[in-house]
């Protein structure tokens, strides 16, 4: 557990902080990041890219339907446009959701508001097609964040950072301007370790989760995680997930590759034994959904937040 998090009601004296005029403004920030971390220990339903099996991901339709559905946080994954505007997508490029091509980093903000973003979720799924869903915008993080403020809470990723050298102080400049961080309204996941310790190293108050990716060695000697950032799981040392904890609440693990499990209910047991939260993706089968809440798993992320409601009610 982020010690930070852990010690922000005490951080400063209280003699201190009514000196300066802070008490009630310090306990009230340090309420709502405690009630954060104490949802944190309860179930959490994460709708990926919004309620994106029922809607175009990432877009209005998908947040306002995972709202309605009982999701605890909405999921948004970040880039960056030409002109620097925080962008809401899932790919570094623009072909598989919107009618644009090249990268989003290599067009500026309003030539990715004229995209669709919504068109491409009709022809994919006939049976769930909507009129209204064609012509949907790409969004932007400060679109999302006027729209709902602390209404709700938002599970942030940082894509390919190492393609955004200027990403996380953007983000944390955002999420700390509009209050967000002090309202415990925030967790910012990654893959990227680095790309953690950076935001933790602006705002040492934000809920971190250190997301990994299981697949089979190329030599097919067991698994490997994507960025290294753990051993095999079947390898993996209480030492290893302390390490993560060291700056993190949790880890996001992929469940299963090529319809084999990476993880099991130990892999959660350990994590849990060293202090860490365990939030897989993408869960969006209720059999899948059970197995996983049989295991003890903290939340999930899922398309299909209504799904999930319904198993967690
Ligand atoms: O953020 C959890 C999960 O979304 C990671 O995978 O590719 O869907 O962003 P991806
Ligand atoms: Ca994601």
């Amino acid at each position: 557990m982020n010690r930070t998090l852990m010690t922000i009601a005490t951080r400063l004296p209280l003699v201190t902080a009514l000196a300066l005029g802070l008490a009630a403004p310090l306990t009230a920030q340090a309420d709502a990041l405690e009630q954060q971390l104490a949802d944190l220990q309860d179930f959490q339903i994460i709708a990926h890219r919004g309620a994106s099996g029922h809607a175009p991901e990432h877009t209005w339709p998908a947040y306002e339907q995972a709202r309605e559905m009982g999701a605890d946080y909405l999921e948004l994954d970040l880039h960056m446009s030409a002109d620097g505007e925080l962008m809401v997508i899932h790919d570094t490029t623009l072909e598989r959701t919107t009618d644009g091509e090249g990268k989003v980093s290599e067009h500026p903000l309003e030539a990715l508001k004229a995209l669709d973003a919504g068109a491409w979720f009709n022809e994919a799924n006939p049976e769930r097609a909507q009129e209204a869903y064609n012509g949907a915008q790409l969004l932007t993080l400060d679109e999302v964040i006027d729209r709902y403020g602390t209404d709700v809470r938002y599970y942030i990723e940082t894509k390919s950072p190492e393609n955004y050298p200027e990403l996380q102080r953007a983000l944390v400049e955002t999420l700390e301007a509009e209050g967000l961080v002090d309202s415990g309204s925030v967790v910012i996941q990654s893959f990227s370790r680095d790309s953690l310790q950076q935001v933790q190293a602006l705002n040492a108050d934000i809920p971190l989760v250190q997301l990994v990716w299981y697949s089979p060695a190329e030599d097919g000697e067991g698994l490997t995680e994507w960025t290294g950032v753990t051993p095999a799981p079947a390898k993996i040392t209480d030492a290893d997930f302390q390490a993560i904890a060291e700056y993190a609440v949790g880890v996001g693990p992929n469940v299963v590759y090529d319809g084999e499990d990476v993880i099991d209910a130990g892999f959660v047991e350990q994590a849990h034994a060293n202090g860490l939260l365990v939030h897989p993706y993408t869960i969006n089968e209720p059999e899948q959904m059970q197995r996983l809440l049989d295991w003890g798993v903290d939340g999930m992320f899922t398309n299909f937040p209504d799904r999930l409601s319904e198993l967690v009610e």
